[in-house]
């Protein structure tokens, strides 16, 4: 596996970019502690962050303005406490939520059963598969319409991995949606204009949930600073994506203070040219 650990420098890349990265057995429990800690107050985003809500209604919009509900499969690459795969499954997509963290994994699969949001739609219940963005995915070729993939590649030392991944995964002609920070703002400013949007109280309210979720936001923007995690400019994210085998549709600015880009890109058929 190829993510980094918060606060420690990417490792040094192999040779070649596809090549798989060894990684230390303890960096990898140090990424996965994180993620694992940040589970527990992860949900206070969907709950009072409303550049999350705003930027997850937004993506089902973009899935449902190209896929039928009902006879599409989607796959959430990074699903952490599985926001995406409950709101999808509620208007009538397969889901499948894929992530590294057992315990961001345990959130989702508990809201999934506790909510049941699939029922009434005659699609099948969403289901969660612990799997890595930087192995080969545990999917045939070919066997999603689409693939989402919300703030998960910024951490993996070899993006590109996952991107291949995704192209095999992806029909021909289906979709590719993915959200990655093209900047980091620091925590003050994304108060600000928290506050400025949405109102003071929006920020004085659940000021305790942002205490919390300001902490593991630190850590996270901490190991951008270090070049652990990282940010793509618009250009930078084409070319990736472009270079992977997708057609970029779209690139939109999205999340807090704009701070993502939110690519919209087609699977090509195989051997075709690049289109960035
Ligand atoms: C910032 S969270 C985003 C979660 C979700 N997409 C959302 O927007 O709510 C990043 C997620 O990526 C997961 N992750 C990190 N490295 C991963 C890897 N190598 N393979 C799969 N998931 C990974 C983390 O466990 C975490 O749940």
């Amino acid at each position: 596996m190829a993510e980094n650990a918060p606060g420690l420098a990417p490792a040094a890349g192999p040779a070649g970019a596809l090549a798989r990265p060894r990684v230390g057995w303890w960096r990898r429990t140090l990424a996965g502690a994180f993620w694992d800690a940040y589970a527990s107050v992860y949900d206070g985003l969907p709950r009072h962050f409303r550049p999350y809500s705003m930027q997850l209604a937004r993506v089902v919009d973009h899935v449902k303005a190209r896929h039928r509900p009902g006879s599409a499969r989607v796959l959430d690459a990074g699903c952490g406490t599985g926001n995406y795969v409950t709101a999808l499954s509620k208007v009538g997509y397969e889901v499948v939520g894929i992530d590294r963290a057992p315990w961001m994994l345990s959130r989702a699969r508990l809201k999934a059963a506790l909510n049941r949001p699939w029922e009434g739609n005659g699609v099948a219940p969403a289901t969660f598969c612990r799997a890595s963005l930087t192995d080969n995915l545990p999917f045939a070729d070919s066997s999603f319409d689409c693939v989402i993939s919300i703030n998960a590649l910024y951490m993996l030392n070899f993006p590109e991995v996952a991107l291949g991944e995704f192209k095999r995964v992806i029909r021909p002609g289906g979709t590719l949606i993915l959200s990655h920070p093209r900047r980091m703002p620091g925590l003050g400013e994304i108060m600000r204009d928290h506050a400025k949007r949405f109102g003071v109280a929006s920020v004085l309210c659940p000021l305790f949930t942002f205490g919390a979720l300001g902490f593991f936001n630190w850590v996270i923007s901490r190991n951008f600073r270090r070049g652990g995690y990282f940010c793509w400019s618009e250009g930078e994210l084409r070319d990736a994506v472009g270079g992977s085998g997708f057609a970029v549709e779209k690139v939109e600015q999205v999340y807090a203070c704009q701070s993502n880009h939110l690519l919209l890109a087609v699977r090509q058929k195989d051997g075709a040219p690049p289109r960035r």
